[in-house]
């Protein structure tokens, strides 16, 4: 398997200001994610709103330089690399945002919104732009006439097509996608995932697929990434997340989502309290607040991710 992605304990602080008097305070936004990901396979990267997935989606893509830690790009260092091999690197990882509309000027033409990042690029002719514009409608399953409508002629499906035909156009070996389905409604999002699914084998994409909601993942991920207040808590082979969950939080994130067969019994674990404020983390284990297991030692001590059975699990009392 070719690895396309490697990632070393990357973190993102931001410094906030608490206002003209007072020091400015450190949110960790992203504290500390390693992971490999192999060509043709998809992460998973799981954990409520607020978590840090977009922080990881903006430092995978480049838009963002890391506090610390490093991230390789096929067997590229990315962190501390000159200009002009970040910009070698940068059509290697696109993005899919949740909102495609935000991303669409309103008053250009499809064709032409795709034929934006060959315009950038500059290696391409205007009838090479354009017949590779047509190409990846087709790929995505846009009609040949849809090249000279504009963005508020397309569904919200439709659109999300658009982002996904235009994050291919320069070939690229990586889709972050953060929440490319949580905007739609849920036929559509089934239909968005087998697109996406249809592309990655045809293309052997790697994918980084970022939601707030686990079952969203459960087909498309090879592996899976939970997130809770910007740690990683627990991460694993699919099957062994979704059969054998071990975290507290991942365990409760599943107990939440719908399970297919009705027959079958399930714990529910409601997560109480409100999510923390992440300015202002709990000491230890940033779970111990809404935590069903919660002992003494959880106030003191963050928990290390170690190796627990066939996964990674940060917990205390796992
Ligand atoms: N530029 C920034 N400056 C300060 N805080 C930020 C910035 N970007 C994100 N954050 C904070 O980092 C945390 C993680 O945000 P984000 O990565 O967007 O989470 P998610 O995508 O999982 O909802 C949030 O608390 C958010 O407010
Ligand atoms: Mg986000």
């Amino acid at each position: 398997m070719t690895t396309v992605l490697q990632a070393r304990d990357l973190r993102r602080h931001y410094a906030v200001s608490r206002g003209m008097f007072a020091e400015p305070a450190t949110l960790k936004a992203l504290d500390g994610a390693s992971f490999t990901l192999a060509r043709g396979k998809t992460l998973a990267v799981v954990g409520e709103s607020g978590c840090g997935k977009s922080t990881l989606a903006r430092l995978l893509t480049m838009i963002e330089e890391p506090t610390s830690g490093s991230f390789r790009i096929g067997e590229t260092e990315v962190v501390g690399a000159k200009p002009e091999v970040r910009k070698s690197l940068r059509p290697k990882v696109q993005i899919v945002f949740q909102n495609p509309y935000g991303s669409l000027n309103p008053r250009q033409k499809i064709g032409h919104a795709l034929e934006e990042p060959l315009l950038v690029n500059g290696r391409f002719s205007a009838a090479e732009r354009t017949a590779r514009a047509r190409e990846m409608m087709g790929l995505v399953g846009l009609r040949p006439e849809h090249y000279d409508r504009y963005p508020h002629m397309f569904s919200g499906g439709q659109r999300q097509r658009i982002a996904i035909a235009r994050a291919l156009m320069l070939e690229p070996e990586i889709l972050v996608l953060d929440e490319p389905v949580s905007a739609l409604d849920l036929s559509i999002q089934a239909q968005v995932l087998n697109l996406l699914a249809d592309l990655q084998e045809r293309l052997h994409l790697a994918y980084v697929f970022i939601s707030h909601d686990l079952s969203v993942v459960r087909h498309i991920a090879d592996d899976v990434v939970v997130m809770y207040l910007g740690k990683v808590v627990e991460q694993g082979p699919r099957d062994q997340i979704f059969r054998n969950p071990k975290h507290p939080y991942t365990r409760a994130l599943l107990s939440a989502t719908p399970v297919a067969d009705p027959g079958r019994k399930k714990e529910r674990i409601v997560l109480t309290g409100e999510l923390p404020s992440p300015l202002n983390p709990p000491s230890g284990c940033p779970f111990r607040t809404r935590c069903p297991l919660v002992q003494e030692v959880c106030a003191r001590k963050m928990p290390a991710l170690e190796q627990k059975g066939g996964q990674l699990v940060a917990c205390h009392m796992v």
